[in-house]
C-alpha cells in the first residue's frame, strides 16, 4: 500500500495567495452563486406557470425544464463546493462528543447505503470520548469520506467506520471494500479537482483535508485495486493538545 499525501501546487498557491482568494471567492459567490439561485427559482415558478397552459401532446417541455434544472443543480454544487474549498471557514470549536456524531452520521448516510445494498458499521473501538472541533465541519468531512467509499463499493460490499486512537487524538477511519485506486491515481486524490467519476468535482477529499488541517489534525488514504480503500482522518482531542 502507498500513502496519498502532499499538497499540490494549486492548493499551495491557494495558501499563499489567500487575502486573493477570498476576494475572488466572496466575487463568486456574489456574482455566480446569487443569480445562479434567482435563476433557479424563477425556474420552478415558469414550471408551475407552464403546468397549467402547456397542452398535453407538448409534456416534452418539462423534460427540458428538468435538464436544465438538473445542470443548474450541478453548477450549484459546484460552486457551493469550490467556495467551500477556497473559503474555508474558520472552525467554530466546541466540545463534540464522538459517539454521537459518528451514530447520527450513520443514522444519516446508512438509508443511502441500503439502497446501493452496500452495508454501514460503526465500530468504537477507542481514543477521546470528546473532541474540540466544529461539528459541522467535522461530520461533512466524514460525509465527504463516506460518500467517496459508497461510489466506489459495488452491492454488496462494506463500509466500516471505526473510531480509535488515543486520550490526545481521534482517529476516524473509514474502510471500503470497494474497486480501489491505481498506483497513479492515490497520488493525485489530494489535488483540487482531480476526479475519476462522472459529475465529480474532484474537491471532497480537497476539503476534507483543508477541515482536518485547521483542527490541526491530518487526512491519510491508502488503497489497493481491487481490493478497496482506508481513509484515516486525526484530530487531536483539544487545543490542549499538540
Ligand atoms: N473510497 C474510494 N475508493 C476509490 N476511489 C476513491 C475513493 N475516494 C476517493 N477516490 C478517488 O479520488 C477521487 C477524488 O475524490 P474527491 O476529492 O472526493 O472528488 P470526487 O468524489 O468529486 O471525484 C475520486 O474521483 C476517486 O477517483
Ligand atoms: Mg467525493
Amino acid at each position: 500500500m502507498s500513502d496519498g499525501t502532499g499538497k499540490d501546487a494549486l492548493e499551495r498557491a491557494v495558501d499563499a495567495h489567500a487575502p486573493l482568494v477570498e476576494a475572488i471567492a466572496a466575487g463568486i459567490a456574489h456574482e455566480v452563486r446569487n443569480p445562479l439561485n434567482a435563476l433557479q427559482i424563477n425556474l420552478g415558478i415558469l414550471e408551475q406557470e407552464l403546468t397549467e397552459i402547456v397542452p398535453h401532446g407538448h409534456r416534452h417541455v418539462f423534460e427540458v425544464i428538468g435538464k436544465i434544472a438538473h445542470e443548474l443543480r450541478s453548477l450549484d454544487n459546484f460552486v457551493t463546493e469550490f467556495l467551500r474549498f477556497a473559503r474555508p471557514p474558520r472552525p467554530k470549536l466546541e466540545a463534540v462528543a464522538v459517539r454521537p456524531l459518528l451514530e447520527d452520521l450513520v443514522t444519516f448516510m446508512g438509508p443511502e447505503c441500503a439502497r446501493k445494498g452496500v452495508s454501514l458499521s460503526l465500530a468504537l473501538l477507542g481514543g477521546p470520548g470528546t473532541v474540540v472541533a466544529d461539528a459541522f465541519q467535522l461530520k461533512h468531512a466524514v460525509v465527504n469520506l463516506v460518500l467517496n467509499a459508497l461510489q466506489a463499493t459495488p452491492d454488496g460490499g462494506e463500509i466500516a467506520i471505526e473510531a480509535g486512537g488515543d486520550e490526545a487524538t481521534l482517529d476516524v477511519v473509514v474502510r471500503d471494500t470497494g474497486e480501489g485506486m491505481a498506483e497513479d491515481v492515490l497520488p493525485r486524490v489530494f489535488d483540487a479537482f482531480f476526479t475519476t467519476r462522472e459529475g465529480g468535482t474532484g474537491l471532497g477529499l480537497p476539503i476534507a483535508r483543508r477541515i482536518a488541517e485547521a483542527h490541526g489534525g491530518s487526512l491519510a488514504l491508502r488503497s489497493r485495486e481491487g481490493e478497496g480503500t482506508s481513509a484515516c482522518l486525526s484530530l487531536p482531542a483539544g487545543p490542549q493538545v499538540g
